[in-house]
């Protein structure tokens, strides 16, 4: 049974110590470029299970620890790993433990086709998982923020549309031993006539120009909420009577509210939904803002296109919009009277998106 090799390769990593190392960095921050960095401290056993299941490197099989080496076959099967001449490496994935999951993702990538960041642990932090209740995980990816809702006892099901990402979620809900009835398909596509007690997404959610190639999975189309608009437009379909949806966000201010105020004001008030926006973090969008640079700096790395063309396409496509300020926010949405409040708590130009 693969359910036991999987209990023997976590409990073995636990007391390896694999979770000390990893969980010494901040889960909130995920920062992946200092992974590497510590591993001189780790005991030497540990340290090609470091290299292998968090840098993704490829190391000797003998020279991994002999009982992880024995659930190697069986998780090659699943493929998970991938062996040659002596050598293993995964299949391009990451095993992180995080929140008492373990969580295979797509190693980190300028262009990941599967991911995991700090906005999925940011959008944690805000799940309330409660045994029983039904929950509906949309733009799921490898899964994380359903396998929590199933690991508390919700009936959970999720989306994805990349059949890849959904491969892994559907392996990483075996791995955790959790039931998740993963669906590959857009949005509500396949959970049409459901309903859920609790809603999670994390889009794509950054806003950029839509004639410039971005990750697919950051993508949120000009103004941050392509994807998130219609997430919230199939709720007043979706949402039980006493369900609630919570979807995390980036977007942009036109003066001194989000571009999207108006719009969701007017959507709640005609659907019946109650729509809280707290925004967390808000920055200067002009051309010289860390915000502006970092997404050119990604598009040029994605599509190896001039970082002064691309400035020049996104900036035109901000002034269209009247954009002066980026934020990131976290939508909170219940049926009720129907109306849109902005919990304004940002600041300018803190250096942390997802909390104060
Ligand atoms: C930012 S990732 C979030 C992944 C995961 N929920 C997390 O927080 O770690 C966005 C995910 O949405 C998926 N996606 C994009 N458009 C979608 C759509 N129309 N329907 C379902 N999933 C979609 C992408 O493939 C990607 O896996």
């Amino acid at each position: 049974m693969n359910s036991e090799i999987y209990e023997k390769f976590k409990s073995r990593l636990t007391e390896l110590g694999y979770c000390e190392y990893i969980s010494s960095f901040n889960p909130l921050a995920n920062p992946m470029q200092l992974w590497a960095e510590y591993e001189y401290a780790a005991p030497e056993n540990l340290r090609p299970v470091i290299d292998l299941l968090f840098l993704g490197r490829t190391v000797p099989l003998d020279g991994i620890d002999e009982q992880l080496r024995e659930c190697i076959p069986a998780l090659s099967d699943e493929g998970i790993f991938s062996i040659d001449e002596g050598d293993v490496r995964t299949t391009g994935l990451t095993l992180q433990p995080m929140f008492g999951l373990w969580l295979f993702y797509q190693n980190p990538q300028v262009n990941p086709m599967m991911y995991y960041g700090e906005d999925s642990a940011a959008l944690i932090m805000r799940q309330r998982p409660q045994a029983g209740k039904t929950c509906l995980d949309i733009c799921s990816g490898p899964g994380i923020q359903a396998l929590y809702a199933a690991a508390h006892g919700e009936k959970v099901t999720s989306m994805e549309i990349n059949p890849f990402a959904a491969e892994i979620a559907k392996f990483n809900a075996r791995f955790n031993n959790l039931s998740i009835d993963v669906r590959t398909g857009s949005l509500y596509n396949e959970v049409k006539g459901m309903r859920f007690d609790r809603i999670t997404a994390n889009p794509p959610l950054l806003p950029f120009a839509e004639n410039i190639a971005y990750p697919f999975v950051g993508h949120g189309g000009s103004d941050g909420i392509k994807i998130t608009r219609e997430i919230i437009h199939g709720l007043p379909d979706a949402l039980s009577e006493n369900g609630f949806a919570q979807i995390i966000g980036t977007g942009i201010r036109t003066g001194a509210q989000p571009s999207f105020a108006q719009e969701f004001e007017n959507f709640g008030r005609e659907n019946g939904l109650d729509i809280m926006c707290t925004t967390v973090f808000t920055s200067d969008i002009s051309r010289q803002s860390p915000v502006f640079n970092g997404l050119v700096l990604t598009a040029q790395m994605a599509t190896g296109l001039e970082n002064e063309y691309i400035a020049d396409e996104y900036e035109k496509d901000l002034l269209r919009q009247g954009a002066t300020h980026f934020i990131a926010f976290y939508l909170f949405i219940r049926r009720g009277k129907g109306g849109f409040y902005n919990m304004d708590m940002s600041k300018d130009n803190r250096t942390s998106f997802w909390y104060l």
